[in-house]
């Protein structure tokens, strides 16, 4: 059989329907959606109060459904509410956050940083209800432990990740994208396997009372949207 013989017998059509929206009802939902996306901000003080485990795991839902490199869907999303082990990552990350910020980071990086307001405590591990550990898959494991190569990893991770944070934030809810560099102490703490590396650490859930976020703004739409209409292609 030849290779592209079996191909075409791997593929399997099923029919694929999307219901069709008027103008009109476009410009609505995203509106509405990118007023939902603008509310988001990284939150670093959060309240304890408890968040449903039902929302987290239809944004986890939502996540999963992100489209990902051959389909090999190379994520894991471990989601902690036990305070002890929350605690457990809180001293481990903060360990890691004390040798960055007063040996590993350059000036020209605290200099980035310091707009922000952060330093190496991290109280928003123990205090968020929910802390979502994402997790790279770098390579899958097929019988017997042998190696599956993965594809686009880091684009498939980063896709699902944010369709995490828009589901989150479509809830209601408050997150951080959080990386307590290095993060290899998550797959002990956490009980990962070799083939799964830390990807995101993030807290969730609702904002602190009083909680403050830093001044910071977005860059305007005329600096990351370029549209080459028709008759508008840049000369050769
Ligand atoms: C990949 C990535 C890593 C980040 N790591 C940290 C982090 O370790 N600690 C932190 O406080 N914020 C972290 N952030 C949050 C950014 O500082 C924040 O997204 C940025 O300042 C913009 O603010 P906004 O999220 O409120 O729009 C990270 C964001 C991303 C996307």
């Amino acid at each position: 059989m030849t290779q592209s013989h079996s191909a075409a017998d791997a593929y399997q059509p099923e029919a694929y329907h999307l219901e069709r929206l008027d103008a009109a009802e476009q410009q609505r939902r995203v509106a509405a959606f990118v007023a939902t996306m603008a509310r988001r901000r990284s939150v670093r003080q959060f309240s304890t109060e408890p968040v449903p485990f039902g929302v987290i795991e239809q944004a986890v839902r939502a996540a999963a459904l992100a489209p990902s490199g051959a389909n090999q869907q190379p994520w894991t999303f471990v989601v902690v509410s036990d305070p002890a082990l929350k605690q457990r990552m809180r001293t481990a990350a903060e360990a890691e956050e004390r040798e960055n910020y007063q040996r590993r980071m350059s000036q020209e990086w605290k200099d980035v940083l310091a707009p922000l307001g952060t330093d190496w405590q991290k109280p928003h591990i123990t205090a968020a209800p929910y802390v979502i550990v994402v997790f790279e898959h770098s390579y899958g494991l097929a019988a017997g432990d042998a190696r599956v190569k993965h594809y686009y990893v880091r684009e498939s991770v980063g896709i699902a990740t944010g369709m995490l944070l828009a589901a989150l934030t479509h809830a209601g809810l408050a997150t951080l994208t959080h990386t307590p560099s290095p993060m290899g102490f998550l797959v002990e703490l956490l009980g990962r396997p070799p083939n799964e590396r830390p990807f995101l650490l993030i807290p969730v859930g609702y904002p602190a009372p009083g909680a403050t976020v830093p001044a910071i703004t977005k860059k305007p739409l005329d600096q990351v949207l370029i549209h080459h209409a028709a008759g508008d292609a840049p000369a050769l």
